[in-house]
């Protein structure tokens, strides 16, 4: 397999459809377009609020995708027993604050580590691959390792915020480092949030980067040019064809 691989989030295809409470479009037929085109995975996010993707969007997806299912979550226990019913290739699990427009930041690991400790090791159970969404820095990574999570997702947000701007070389350091610690370590590195066609290049020179995930530069130019050219685009701009 070429490296990176590209998940494709399509929580915004139900952003839409909620904004009406109606049943279109729909997130399986969304699913399905992205793997007519050489895509690892979709993702897909259940939050507490449910304010985009359902929880029957989760049982249908897994039920129908022919790839395979990345489900990013909080440890809200209602969604880690829905995890757990559906069986997803892998959990990504990630912060929540119901107030944000989206997630905003990684993970604190060292106020989380005891209540995460039962939730992987459920996981672990079932050979759910488990994933951890942090922030780009080495303390994290050091936490990582003793849960023994085998994933990580460096949070690429500020690197996108900075993106052409003063921040953008200090930004782009930060991930380079922790990709480069991480490998050390042992720790698979994924990537995602704030992602362009635009700005992903440079993220494409992090250290053993295996899995970029993107939801809404895609969706959003999907109302332009279709949802499969979407996805193709953004394949070519990681060059994984
Ligand atoms: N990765 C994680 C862990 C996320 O929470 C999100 C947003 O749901 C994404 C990737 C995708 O971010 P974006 O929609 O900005 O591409």
């Amino acid at each position: 397999m070429k490296y990176p691989v590209l998940g494709v989030n399509i929580d915004h295809v139900a952003t839409l459809r909620q904004a009406r409470g109606v049943g279109y479009p729909d997130v399986v037929d969304a699913a399905k377009i992205c793997e007519e085109s050489d895509i690892f995975c979709i993702t897909a996010h259940l939050r507490e609020d449910r304010r985009h993707i359902q929880d029957s969007d989760i049982y249908e997806l897994k039920k129908s995708i022919r790839t395979r299912l990345n489900m990013e979550m909080a440890i809200a226990p209602d969604v880690v027993k829905i995890a757990l019913e559906v069986n997803p290739y892998m959990v990504t699990i990630v912060p929540e604050k119901r107030e944000e427009l989206t997630t905003e930041g990684g993970l604190n690991l060292s106020l989380l580590k005891d209540d995460l400790k039962n939730v992987i090791a459920s996981f672990d159970k079932k050979g759910i691959i488990v994933s951890l969404f942090i922030e780009p820095n080495e303390e994290d990574l050091v936490i990582v390792k003793e849960l023994g999570v085998p994933y990580v997702e460096f949070h690429t947000g500020s690197y996108a915020n900075s993106y052409g701007k003063d921040g953008e070389t200090y930004e782009l350091e930060r991930l380079y480092t922790a990709a480069r610690e991480a490998v050390k370590l042992g720790i698979n590195v994924n990537a995602g949030h704030g992602l362009t066609t635009e700005n992903v290049g440079p993220i494409l020179s992090m250290e053993g980067l295996k899995e970029i995930n993107i939801g809404h530069s895609i969706i959003s130019r999907s109302v332009f040019v279709g949802l499969h050219e979407a996805v193709e685009e953004m394949l070519k701009a990681i060059d994984n064809k």
